[in-house]
């Protein structure tokens, strides 16, 4: 996959919250039809700009993958959250959903090839199970992560972990 080619090299400065934004505004369509509301939460970056190196189309695949499997998976006319937020040397992106959530043994698998969790009496919407290991291969391009938490009943969180962000603000005493 094209996630696996990209060379650091070709790397860009891009901006999180645009993409975040732009990625959002992608998933709108799938999100109405389930009668889903998207929230996206970009205030860390007025503080200060989320301005990383990295390649902007692959970020951006990422985020969609993730927003589209909240949507997916979550409960129809609920809600999916995407948050950009500011964490030590990292840019995270975490995205929240209101579905059924996950069993935690079925976690450690999610991010290989073809891996789909069937469950019991589960209506699966469609996918082939490709989506969770781009998003993990673009993460470790960038020199980041992917990680879930999960409960059954308890909706999902995944969070894409960045270590980009460069323009460290001097905390300021009131
Ligand atoms: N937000 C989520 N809530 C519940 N299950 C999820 C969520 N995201 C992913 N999954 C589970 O992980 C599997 C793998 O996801 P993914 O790699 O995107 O493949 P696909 O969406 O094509 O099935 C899904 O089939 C689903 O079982
Ligand atoms: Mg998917």
């Amino acid at each position: 996959m094209r996630a696996e080619g990209s060379d650091p090299k070709d790397f860009v400065e891009l901006d999180l919250a645009g993409l975040v934004d732009s990625a959002a505004d992608e998933v709108w369509p799938q999100a109405h039809a389930r009668g889903i509301r998207v929230e996206v939460d970009t205030r860390d970056a007025e503080r200060e700009e989320a301005i990383v190196r990295g390649d902007f189309s692959l970020l951006r695949r990422a985020v969609i993958n993730l927003l589209t499997n909240a949507i997916k998976y979550g409960a129809a006319n609920s809600m999916v959250s995407v948050r950009l937020c500011a964490e030590g040397p990292d840019w995270v992106i975490r995205v929240r959903d209101q579905g059924e959530g996950m069993a935690a043994d079925a976690l450690p698998r999610l991010f290989k090839r073809f891996s789909r969790i069937v469950g019991e009496g589960r209506d699966k919407p469609s996918g082939v199970g490709l989506g969770l290991v781009i998003v993990k291969t673009v993460a470790e391009r960038h020199g980041g992560s992917v990680t879930v938490e999960s409960e059954i009943g308890q909706g999902s969180m995944f969070e894409l972990r960045l270590p980009l962000r460069t323009h460290a603000v001097p905390s300021v005493a009131a």
